[in-house]
């Protein structure tokens, strides 16, 4: 088979995928993982098959893969498809060329610096930088090695005791602040959290009281990490307050946005990150919200100088980088070598849609998320189970005379959802209570698939209580 024919054959793959999203199929395979492996050939040969079998391995591929770009795919912070960033992703896959020098990326590095600097712009960090990472969860990392970089100054060359070292972080953060407290030394028992509102914020005092006895303890604040959006209520941290309870301390300030930075384009939402140009860095996430594919993610700082030390160890590669490209190449900004252009889908994306664009898009997933907290509310035998900032809808069925197990119930109603294939929504707690989390961050979401998903959730809690078993 030709180069042209078998390409041809993979975007024909392509253009059919991408034209499933408005069909009604499921939207993960029917497939527990014992029988998917007993059925799927995934071994590996001694000889090579060639080009043909490749594309019945696409099949196969594409056919046992969750669809994410469905409508009823709501179950991590993204989902969707678009067109722009889908090209960007296929052509730096095709061109391969790596970010570390300007030399190996021309455009790409070019592309970078300018999406860094606007998002350093909207953050308002006029003199910022910083560098695209693997997610929000290296973000963090990233972020707290600045902080550690500030605090002890030359530990990135001659390392540090962290055994006493402690950030302090909202009791409903992401698990990735406890892997970077792994990675940068400290370990998760110097990860303080702090207590919340009932609508899931840290508050400033609690944090003003957990420094003050963190300090009587003996031990040494050194960060702060603020969220804005967690993951399951969407919550924002109040930002300003906190920038003025960590810097009177002299602690760095970072702000993890993987999920919530996107309300920065919308002129009605982004109150919601009031103060973070106070911060010290910020991790934004363009996989979640902005619809753009795994991964890409941008970590900004206001002082690009500290993540210049950070990364001080590409000195030494005298056959990567040279002087007189010192200040373009981008691999002196990050702690990965040959890294992959995430740049051009964003860039190519943007450029399709405008500031505008993405504003609009924001206004819509918030109302889509308003009107499905209207039929939460509206439903006698549905609740909402936290009050709403961001797109995240928390809610649970609940049994009208309250004799249920409300959360075996709620398990069980997500079980079946799943087990169904009609729609996917992710299981969490809030407290001590079990609730089913539905995010909008999906292009295809509308008011009617919104409404067809309640329906779904309420009809298998009434079977549930009636006894009924699993739809086959
Ligand atoms: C608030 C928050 N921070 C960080 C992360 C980690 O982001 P990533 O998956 O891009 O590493 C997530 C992921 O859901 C998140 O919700």
């Amino acid at each position: 088979m030709e180069a042209n024919e078998f390409l041809e054959a993979v975007t024909h793959r392509l253009a059919d995928y991408v034209a499933s999203r408005d069909r009604r199929e499921r939207v993960n395979p029917d497939m527990a993982p014992a029988s998917l492996r007993r059925t799927l050939d995934v071994q590996l040969p001694i000889e090579g098959h060639g080009l043909n079998p490749v594309l019945d391995d696409l099949d196969n591929y594409i056919t046992n893969s969750v669809k994410t770009h469905r409508a009823e795919f709501m179950n991590p912070l993204w989902g969707g498809l678009s067109l722009p960033a889908l090209a960007g992703e296929m052509v730096a896959a095709a061109t391969n060329n790596s970010m570390y020098t300007h030399e190996l990326s021309p455009m790409g590095t070019l592309i970078e610096q300018t999406l860094v600097r606007r998002m350093c712009d909207m953050v308002g960090f006029p003199d910022g930088f910083g560098t695209f990472t693997t997610g929000g969860s290296n973000g963090n990392m990233l972020g707290m090695l600045c902080a550690r970089e500030r605090a002890v100054p030359g530990s990135t060359k001659r390392g540090f005791d962290g055994s006493s070292m402690v950030v302090f972080v909202s009791a409903e953060a992401h698990y990735s602040v406890l892997m970077a407290a792994n990675v940068i030394g400290i370990g998760h028992m110097n990860v303080v959290k702090v207590g919340c509102d009932n609508e899931g914020r840290m508050r400033p005092e609690a944090l003003e009281d957990e420094i003050t006895r963190a300090i009587d303890q003996g031990l040494t604040p050194f960060c702060v990490v603020a969220t804005a959006g967690t993951t399951v209520r969407g919550a924002y941290d109040p930002i300003g307050a906190l920038a003025e309870v960590a810097h009177n301390s002299g602690l760095w300030l970072h702000v993890d946005a993987a999920w919530g930075g996107t309300c920065l384009f919308s002129t009605t939402h982004r109150r919601l990150m009031d103060g973070v140009e106070q911060a010290d860095s910020v991790c934004w996430d363009a996989h979640k919200m902005m619809g753009v594919p795994l991964v890409c993610s941008a970590f900004l700082v206001k002082e690009p100088a500290v993540l210049r030390t950070l990364c001080d160890h590409t000195s030494v590669a005298h056959y990567l980088f040279h002087e007189d490209a010192e200040n373009h190449d981008l691999g002196r900004y990050s702690l990965q070598c040959g890294r992959r252009n995430d740049a051009l889908k964003l860039w190519l994306e943007w450029r399709a849609r405008g500031d505008a664009g993405w504003a609009r898009m924001v206004d819509t997933y918030m109302a889509l998320g308003d009107h499905l907290e209207h039929l939460v509310n509206e439903h006698d035998r549905l609740e909402m189970m936290s009050a709403r900032s961001w797109t995240n809808v928390c809610f649970r069925y609940t049994h009208p005379d309250g004799l249920e197990n409300l959360n075996d119930l709620n398990v069980t109603i997500r079980n079946r959802l799943i087990q169904s294939g009609m729609f996917m929504v992710s299981r969490s707690n809030i407290g001590d209570d079990v609730v089913i989390r539905c995010v909008i961050s999906n292009a295809g979401v509308s008011e009617a698939s919104l409404q067809r998903f309640v329906d779904e959730v309420v009809q298998l809690g009434d079977d549930v209580i009636r006894g009924l078993p699993p739809k086959a």
